[in-house]
């Protein structure tokens, strides 16, 4: 198989190209990456050594640059990572998200009505239904909760999916979708939660919770969200969404209580500030679906998804420490100056 692998210099879609190359080794993987602020050829390093692995720059809103991709790759599967993923990124400035995250995947799946596809998938958020109350540990995301969006990025997201779907029902296109709560994991950009608070507690730096820390996210180790892709595109139903969650709501004040733990710094770090705008209380994701239908179920337990996590970010600091010395602390300034 030819697989095209949008964004996949980011986070989720670097893993996703290892785990294929790995469990796959007879595919080709296509890297079709802009390299925004998210993107880093440095993610893909080993990716290069491998003969089956090619990567192409370009945006996924170029219409001429993917259909000149399409024309001479005929890929048989695509798989969509390429976002604006940020949150806090998505209320300072809407625009770019719905230019990537909406027209971006209608020109991906215009390419593959013209170019003929065997799978197109979309790779979605938890974040489209919105939020549960606190109270109410009892309520989970299915497939079936109406999408019910808070901030730009969901919003745009949420756009996405739905165009996903009409090109499904409308023109037959043999897509896909999941919806996945948040993941950790190598390669994660330092802007998100996990990896900011590792790299601010090794620099001794403020810890910067929002709010009072009691916002809850639901906890998927990276490379079991890569093998539910993965289950997906070879045995998932077309036209079907599949939720991706593995029962691990975690308060982000936990979390960052327990990164300073295993670092061996104090909890004294720690800095309540401002909180998000729009601010999602609670994810939980209901995974029923996609284990009775495709047997999957996460296998990293967070205690040692966690562990591996801060290890990694210990033993590959280059990578972190050349993004932050960058851009990154304009951004920084921006969002935590004077918050
Ligand atoms: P990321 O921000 O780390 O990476 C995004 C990648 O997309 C980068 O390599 C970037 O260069 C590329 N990109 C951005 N705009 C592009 C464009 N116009 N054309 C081509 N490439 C472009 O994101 P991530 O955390 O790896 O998330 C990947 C996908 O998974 C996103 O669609 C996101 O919505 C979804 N998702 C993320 C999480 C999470 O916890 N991170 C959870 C569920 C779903
Ligand atoms: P984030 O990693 O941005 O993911 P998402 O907003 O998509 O869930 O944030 C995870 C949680 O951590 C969210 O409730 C916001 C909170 N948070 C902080 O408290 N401080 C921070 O500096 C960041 C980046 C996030």
């Amino acid at each position: 198989m030819k697989i095209i692998v949008t964004g996949g210099a980011g986070f989720i879609g670097g893993n996703f190209v290892y785990y294929e190359l790995k469990n796959h080794p007879e595919d080709e993987i296509i890297c079709f990456d802009k390299l925004t602020y998210a993107g880093n050829l440095e993610t893909l390093e080993d990716a290069f050594k491998n003969k089956k692995f090619k990567f192409v720059k370009a945006d996924i809103a170029d219409r001429k640059a993917v259909y000149k991709l399409f024309g001479e790759e005929k890929p048989d599967v695509v798989v969509n990572f390429a976002a604006e993923s940020h949150v806090d990124r998505s209320i300072e400035n809407p625009e770019i998200f719905l230019q990537t995250n909406v027209l971006g995947t209608q020109v991906l799946m215009d390419a593959c009505r013209k170019y003929g596809i065997k799978r197109y998938h979309q790779v979605s958020t938890d974040e489209v239904y919105g939020d549960l109350p606190l109270d109410r540990p009892d309520l989970f995301f299915t497939e079936n909760t109406p999408l019910h969006t808070s901030s730009p990025y969901s919003a745009s997201k949420a756009g996405a999916d739905l165009l996903v779907l009409a090109y499904h029902r409308t023109y037959g296109l043999p897509v896909t979708i999941s919806r996945c709560s948040n993941n950790y994991g190598p390669y994660h950009f330092p802007e998100k939660l996990i990896p900011l608070m590792i790299a601010n507690a090794l620099a001794d730096k403020p810890l910067p919770v929002y709010g009072k820390g009691e916002n809850v996210r639901d906890w998927l180790y990276v490379e079991d969200h890569c093998k539910a892709i993965d289950l997906i595109i070879h045995n998932g139903r077309v036209g079907e969404v599949y939720n991706v969650g593995g029962h691990n709501e975690m308060a982000n004040i936990d979390i960052v209580k327990l990164i300073c733990k295993e670092l061996g710094k104090p909890e004294s770090l720690i800095t309540y500030v401002t909180d998000r705008k729009g601010h999602d209380l609670r994810y939980a994701i209901d995974p029923t679906k996609i284990h009775n239908e495709l047997g999957w179920l996460p296998e990293t337990k967070f205690e040692d998804g966690i562990k591996k996590t801060i290890k990694w970010y210990l033993d590959n600091k280059e990578w972190w420490q050349e993004i932050i010395s960058g851009e990154y602390q304009n951004y920084y300034e921006k969002m935590y100056g004077d918050r």
